[in-house]
């Protein structure tokens, strides 16, 4: 049993909706949070806070940071800040847009919406490359142990560290080539979703296989296909007891370790990056007693 908002621990949904949100200058910190926990129940709709809403509170938590960008010949990864991530989570779409209208509305008051990105399942949880995402997701106990804080300190325990970036996909490069030269990327076969041993030290699974770090670096990837018009990618978001194993995954994709940049790279670059600490859940509402509110 565990007490994370309940949503980060079920399988994606067929449609979400992710709302980024600024805080409003003249907003009080302690009452924006309030307004927070009367809309988010953590399982349709999961909240995660950012340092510029964090900082403006008296109490630190342990382990939160701000994204930090990278770049490196081919690739920038750039940092975002936003005071609130909402993840919006259902079957129906047009009940999610309802739902965010009436978040907006209760919100308002202290927050401005920044953004909004519609976001989809595709296929059996597939990137839209038709690559299966989540292969290798930690799943159950494994799951908790890898994505959920688990220590005696209420109002931390049960609560989780997120990274969420928008990757821009360039499709027509990636169609444009071979089924062996798509496989070679992400370094497993599309045919049966088998690892290929002999994928370039590039292949994003070789880069980012979790077992293969000291300590091991595995998340509770939660990531969905998003698109708008002709444009379209990946909302990739990773759940973490900490942010350090997606922090090392992220060091060796991006060459820090030994020079190797991920292939991932070739087709698609991220155009958001940002990290929220989503509390964890008591009586069906956050419990955001560690921030002072009860
Ligand atoms: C455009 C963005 C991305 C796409 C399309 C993508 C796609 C994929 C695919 C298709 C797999 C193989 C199946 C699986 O195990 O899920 C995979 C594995 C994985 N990805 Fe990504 N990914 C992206 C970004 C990232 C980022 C930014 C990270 C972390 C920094 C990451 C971490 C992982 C991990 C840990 C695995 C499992 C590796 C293993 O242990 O075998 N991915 N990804």
């Amino acid at each position: 049993m565990t007490n994370a908002q309940v949503g980060i621990l079920e399988d994606i949904p067929n449609h979400a909706r992710y709302m980024t949100f600024s805080l409003l200058p003249k907003s009080n910190p302690h009452d924006s949070l309030k307004a927070i926990k009367a809309i988010a129940d953590g399982k349709k709709i999961i909240a995660g806070l950012g340092t510029p809403l964090l900082n403006r509170l008296d109490k630190k938590i342990d382990g939160m940071r701000d994204f930090t960008p990278h770049s490196g010949p081919g690739f920038f990864v750039p940092a975002t800040s936003a005071a609130l991530w909402i993840w919006i989570r259902g079957d129906d779409r047009g009940e999610l847009f309802h739902w965010s209208q009436q978040i907006e509305q209760s919100l308002g008051q202290y927050f401005h919406l920044d953004a909004i990105i519609d976001a989809f399942q595709y296929q059996d949880s597939r990137d839209l490359t038709g690559y299966e995402d989540g292969t290798e997701n930690p799943e159950g106990d494994d799951a908790i142990q890898a994505g959920i804080v688990q220590n005696t300190v209420s109002g931390l325990n049960g609560s989780s560290f997120v990274c969420v970036q928008q990757w821009v996909h360039d499709l027509s490069h990636f169609k444009s080539m071979n089924t062996t030269e798509q496989d070679h990327i992400i370094g497993r076969r599309i045919s049966d979703n088998e690892e290929i041993d002999e994928a370039p030290a590039s292949a994003h699974v070789k880069r980012t296989a979790q077992e293969d770090f000291e300590p091991e670096a595995f998340i509770l990837r939660r990531s969905m296909p998003w698109s708008e018009g002709q444009t379209a990618g990946l909302v990739f978001v990773a759940f973490g007891h900490s942010f350090d194993a997606f922090e090392a995954l992220l060091n060796r994709m991006t060459g820090k370790d030994d020079g190797v940049t991920d292939a991932l790279f070739t087709f698609s670059q991220p155009k958001t990056g940002s990290y929220f600490w989503c509390p964890p859940i008591k009586n069906e509402q956050l419990d955001l007693s560690y921030l002072g509110v009860e």
